[in-house]
């Protein structure tokens, strides 16, 4: 299997300690750890966000950390996903217009996409209707539940068909259907062959994922392989990663 992302002895001072970590192509992974374990440095990490002080991010075989600032932000607008829990979705934009801002921008600068308008409301259109919001493309986003507002943050993260989606915390303000709901959503994104890495505090959440990183003080402390998600072994995993973070301290 080809990796899509890979670290090399990541150091950020104080923060995270000599991290090597990989995730290979149409995988689906989870962190988890202590508040404070370093869990999101290592995304803005990854994403390009950030610079580590030491060692290397390669994404898909290049090195990112000695890409420009503006590099950076070209990759992550075409080739990454982001779905976080506080969500930056713009206030005086309607759901409609926030989904489809990033191939917007895309478009807007060289290489990016050349669709019209019209195209981009078309494929936003489907993608709300995948993830059952269809309908509410002119509300605003204090017009709709958590839950959907975060189905409209995965729509938004999938207008330009990232090869890897990174998502903090997703599930972290939702209740207990919604979250299955939006795990739902990731496992059907994952099996059409996109990348996920979720940073997560939800067992459940990360019983979904192939596999689960456990964090502490700056370094990947363990690991507990799953395999592809089936609803059918979904008890056994969520007891399997629950004993296995037991033993963790969580
Ligand atoms: N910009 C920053 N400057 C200095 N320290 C930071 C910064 N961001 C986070 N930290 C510290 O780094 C550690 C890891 O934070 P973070 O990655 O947010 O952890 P997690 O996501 O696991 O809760 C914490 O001790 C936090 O206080
Ligand atoms: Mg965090």
């Amino acid at each position: 299997m080809t990796e899509v992302m890979k670290t090399v002895g990541l150091y950020k001072e104080n923060i995270l300690f000599d991290v090597n970590f990989s995730m290979n192509k149409g995988e689906m992974a989870a962190v988890m750890g202590p508040s404070g374990s370093g869990k999101s440095t290592l995304l803005y990490l990854l994403s390009g966000m950030d610079k580590p002080d030491e060692g290397e991010v390669l994404f898909d075989g290049d090195n990112i950390c000695i890409y420009s600032e503006d590099m950076r932000a070209d990759m992550r607008l075409k080739k990454m996903g982001f779905v976080f829990q506080q969500m930056n979705m713009l206030p005086n934009l309607n759901i409609m217009d926030n989904i489809i801002l990033p191939a917007y921008q895309s478009r807007q600068t060289k290489r990016g996409s050349k669709k019209s308008e019209a195209q981009l409301r078309d494929e936003a259109a489907a993608l709300m209707k995948k993830v059952g919001i269809a309908g509410l493309e002119n509300r605003r986003i204090t017009e709709v539940s958590g839950g959907q507002l975060q189905r409209a943050c995965i729509c938004r993260a999938m207008m330009n068909h990232p090869k890897l989606l990174f998502a903090d915390e997703p599930t972290g303000a939702l209740n207990k259907a919604a979250s299955e709901e939006i795990m739902e959503e990731f496992v059907r994104l994952n099996r059409e062959g996109m990348s996920v890495l979720i940073v997560t505090h939800d067992s459940k959440v990360a019983s979904c994922c192939d596999r689960v990183l456990y964090m502490l003080d700056g370094k990947i402390s363990g690991e507990c392989a799953l395999g592809k998600y089936e609803i059918s072994q979904k008890h056994n995993r969520e007891i399997k990663v629950s004993n296995w973070l037991e033993k963790h301290g969580w």
